[in-house]
């Protein structure tokens, strides 16, 4: 199947987010008994609102207790630091809902990154059904950063798309901050990949990618292998978009 690529621009945050949860729901409408729907997310800051809504409005309208929650990348931070993605989670998406803790499966930001990124990628394999060889999400969240990176994938470190590991230790190129990232054949083995894009500052770059003006960026290699690619801006981060 080819990938299926569909750009949405959303006048509101809570509209975006409300794409989402009609997603998540969708998905999880052809899991079975005792059957999960695999979600990994990305940290940051655009998520933080998404989730903060999706906590309140799709408490009762998403069956949370059905998903195991995966990172697409964490700091190399303990998890009570403001740095890490899991904290940001905590606090804007599970304080509000209570989900056991048997479906959260949280990297260990505050172990040797080499280590865990060895232990995640177990994690990985053991909880989320492969194939290809490749642990297959149902629903991959990302972000995209200025310089064109997604989850901790950043341009001097494209080869991130080749390796054949689920997981390696990433280090941020400017504040040379270490993290545990997913790699790009996980990331497009996945069925369902959503960028998530808000904000002026992510214009530009937004820009970039979707139309291809720049091929080399990390975000520019995301293409599900057998999956869909949508691209959820809102107003402000599209409005550089020619279509
Ligand atoms: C992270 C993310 C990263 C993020 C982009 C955008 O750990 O920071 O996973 O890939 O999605 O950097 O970050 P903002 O949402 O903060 O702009």
């Amino acid at each position: 199947m080819k990938e299926q690529k569909e750009v949405s621009i959303f006048n509101s945050i809570s509209e975006l987010a409300d794409y989402i949860g009609r997603i998540l729901i969708e998905n999880l409408s052809t899991k079975g008994e005792g059957q999960y729907l695999s979600l990994a997310l990305s940290g940051g800051s655009t998520p933080e609102q998404i989730f903060k809504y999706l906590s309140i409005h799709y408490k009762e309208l998403v069956n949370w207790n059905k998903i195991k929650f995966f990172w697409v990348d964490e700091r190399c931070v303990p998890p009570g630091d403001k740095e890490s993605n899991y904290k940001m989670t905590c606090e804007s998406l599970f304080e509000n809902l209570n989900i056991s803790k048997d479906n959260i499966y949280r990297i260990y930001g505050e172990a040797d990154p080499k280590s865990e990124s060895k232990r995640y990628s177990n994690i990985l394999s053991k909880n989320v059904a492969p194939e290809n060889n490749f642990p297959r999400f149902d629903v991959v969240l990302l972000g995209l950063g200025e310089d064109g990176h997604t989850a901790s994938i950043f341009p001097d470190k494209l080869d991130l798309f080749e390796t054949q590991e689920f997981c390696m230790v990433a280090v941020h190129p400017e504040s040379g901050q270490k993290r545990i990232t997913l790699t790009g054949k996980v990331i497009n083995n996945a069925k369902n990949v959503l960028f998530i894009i808000t904000g002026n500052n992510k214009a530009k770059i937004a820009a970039e990618v979707i139309e291809k003006k720049n091929k080399i960026l990390p975000a520019s290699f995301i293409h599900p292998v057998k999956g869909s690619l949508k691209w959820l801006l809102d107003s402000e981060a599209a409005k550089f978009l020619s279509e």
